[in-house]
């Protein structure tokens, strides 16, 4: 067994492999993955209000079998669980996105790839033998977003999930600070004295590379930094990396967007609306053809002091009870009690988004399918522990399982480390 097999069988919980990404991954790539927006108020709050969620749990139990399958806008998933559409995840290891689509097929369930992805589109549906999603930004306005969606669709794509809360970026402010542009800048076209400059900037860097010369040999190897390979300009030339703010201000949507997004990408395949607060807005999706909505604060990195995606759940799931969708979240999933709790609202399945950078980053295809593997004997122990068999019990015994916490303040809650 190598070391790091050995590191990958010893990880017992996501942050174990949080811990190994951040280990193996120089920290100006790291931080993109980890940061929110703001003071971070909401990506913390995301994890705290399901560490404070607590169940019951009903003794002299035992099962034969449990039963993790959901359906989810027509999909068949053998987990209540998907991979979140997670931008540049190329950076944390070769080809990423297609072996995060390969890791999700062989788990029986979806992988999203995002529209800001350095993995071609046909590469990732070929590498899964289940299905895959593509999420789209309209970064390069309307006409390069109407080839993107025709790309998806021959590639095999088979649902659509449009993210709604990118009017800007959000400020991640840590990771600005540590300039990750001037890492991956080319030195061409530049006076001498700024190529002083950028390549002081890129010395500065060394402390951090040097430890993690295998993150920069898979790197190089890969080709090092990505194009936006499947956001193609008319004459078929592929957007270069570019900063994440720049891209998300040059794609806002609004729900007219939605309407000839929907002609396009047809009505055969569902349409699914990311980055939802709020019941009117989860109705706006539905009026606009949407057959699923993704409760979602973008992992806190966007809006901050925005409520925890786990209290809007429980706010507006409530009041959405008429509308013909099926509903997901994603936000602070960790570990498969949090995968229980979120469940019991409701909703069919969680997407995960730092999970499947730990896993993906701290081992690729290795590093993934522990994730996977960790929550699949959380969950299996969560359900039996409170005493449920099926999803569509957890359903049906939401209310009944949950538990209010009595304790005040949070100095009995575990530190979050990501
Ligand atoms: C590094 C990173 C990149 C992301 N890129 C995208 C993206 O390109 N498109 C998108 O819709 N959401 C994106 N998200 C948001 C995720 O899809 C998801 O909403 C969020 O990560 C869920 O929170 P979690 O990280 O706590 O699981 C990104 C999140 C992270 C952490």
């Amino acid at each position: 067994m190598t070391n790091r097999e050995q590191q990958l069988a010893d990880a017992l919980t996501t942050e174990d492999l949080w811990r190994l990404m951040r280990r193996r991954v120089p920290p100006v790539v790291s931080e993109y993955f980890r940061g929110g927006a703001d003071a971070e108020t909401t990506l913390r709050g995301n994890v705290r209000a399901f560490q404070q969620s607590m169940t019951t749990a009903y003794g002299a139990l035992s099962f034969d079998k449990l039963d993790m399958q959901t359906t989810m806008v027509g999909h068949d998933l053998a987990v209540p669980w998907y991979i979140a559409p997670v931008g540049s995840l190329r950076m944390l290891w070769p080809m990423a996105d297609a072996v995060a689509s390969q890791v999700a097929g062989e788990f029986g369930t979806v992988m999203t790839q995002s529209t800001l992805s350095g993995t071609p589109v046909e590469a990732v549906t070929a590498a899964s033998q289940g299905d895959c999603w593509f999420q789209l930004y309209l970064c390069g306005g309307r006409e390069t977003a109407l080839r993107g969606i025709e790309r998806a669709q021959k590639a095999g794509f088979t649902a659509l999930v449009m993210t709604i809360d990118t009017g800007v970026s959000g400020l991640r402010a840590l990771h600005a600070k540590m300039k990750p542009m001037q890492a991956v800048a080319p030195f061409g076209g530049l006076n001498p004295i700024d190529k002083v400059k950028l390549a002081i900037d890129k010395v500065k860097l060394a402390p951090q590379m040097l430890p993690r010369l295998s993150w920069l040999r898979d790197f190089y190897g890969d080709g090092g930094a990505m194009e936006f390979v499947n956001v193609v300009d008319e004459r078929g030339r592929p957007m270069p990396y570019a900063d994440i703010g720049t891209q998300l201000a040059a794609s806002a949507v609004t729900w007219d967007d939605l309407t000839w997004i929907k002609d396009a990408w047809g009505d055969d395949k569902p349409l699914i609306v990311k980055g939802v607060h709020c019941a009117d807005d989860a109705r706006k999706a539905a009026d606009h053809g949407a057959a699923g909505v993704i409760w979602s604060n973008h992992g806190g990195r966007q809006q901050d002091r925005v409520p925890p995606v786990l209290h809007i759940v429980a706010n507006e799931m409530p009041q959405v009870k008429d509308l013909p969708l099926d509903f997901m979240m994603d936000g602070g999933i960790r570990n498969g009690t949090d995968i229980l709790i979120a469940l019991s609202y409701g909703l069919q399945a969680v997407g995960l988004g730092r999970v499947t950078a730990a896993g993906i980053g701290a081992g690729g295809h290795a590093g993934l399918t522990r994730a996977f593997q960790i929550l699949q004997s959380d969950l299996d122990r969560a359900m039996r522990l409170v005493g449920v068999q099926t999803v569509a019990e957890i359903h049906e015994r939401g209310a009944e399982i949950r538990r209010e916490s009595e304790l005040k303040g949070d100095g009995h809650l575990p530190p979050i480390v990501f």
